[in-house]
């Protein structure tokens, strides 16, 4: 199978080697979801927003699964080497530092952010999770040298993804030498104010 472009939407900030802020929907979302909740990060970055390649009866999504929270892991190793492959064009063509992303992923694109995490450590600067799963069964063996911060946030009462293996997730991320952490919010699978202004005091702190 060959590689496609994904279908965008991209903002400059006009700020020379500014960071960018890539947006990756969840099931059945495109790229205009997201927007609105990029605008409580500020304006001093690119915004990015793209829509997943795959469609689960005309439901976008960012790679193909199996059953309810379980994986084609196949697929997910495909899309996630899609994605990479179409950024590294796409930051030729719109002029954005393609080794300057701070991805920004809620539920399965929380899950593909999580896959390039894994899968290329060193790649992206940062990384906001939104009701993240553990995008392999098996972790790959990550070895990330910068000590990158990722932002985990999950629902107490998400019936999709169960708190134990989130934690067993971020444990497995800073095991591989990430610097993430995990709020566990009382609430269930959709995004919260909570969410936003947890991730939004991460994002200062690490990006200010
Ligand atoms: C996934 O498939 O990525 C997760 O089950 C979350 C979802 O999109 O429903």
């Amino acid at each position: 199978m060959e590689y496609q472009p994904l279908k965008y939407i991209y903002k400059p900030s006009g700020i020379e080697g500014a960071n960018t802020l890539l947006l990756l929907h969840g099931t059945g979302g495109n790229e205009q979801d997201l927007l609105p909740i990029a605008d409580y990060f500020g304006n001093r970055f690119n915004v990015l927003s793209v829509r997943g390649n795959v469609s689960e009866h005309g439901m976008p999504r960012f790679f193909k699964r199996l059953g309810m929270g379980v994986f084609d892991e196949k697929d997910l190793q495909f899309r996630t080497e899609e994605l990479i492959h179409f950024l590294g064009v796409l930051a030729t063509k719109e002029g954005f530092d393609p080794n300057k992303i701070i991805a920004l992923g809620y539920s399965n694109g929380a899950n593909i952010a999580g896959s390039v995490l894994v899968t290329h450590p060193d790649l992206w600067s940062g990384a906001i999770l939104f009701r993240p799963m553990q995008p392999y069964q098996v972790m790959p063996a990550v070895k990330n040298e910068k000590g990158i911060p990722v932002f985990m946030s999950s629902g107490k009462s998400d019936h999709t993804v169960a708190i134990a293996s989130v934690k067993g997730y971020q444990e497995a991320l800073n095991n591989g030498g990430f610097n993430a952490t995990l709020h566990q919010i009382n609430t269930s699978h959709g995004l919260t104010q909570e969410d936003i202004e947890l991730a939004v005091g991460w994002f200062n702190q690490n990006f200010k």
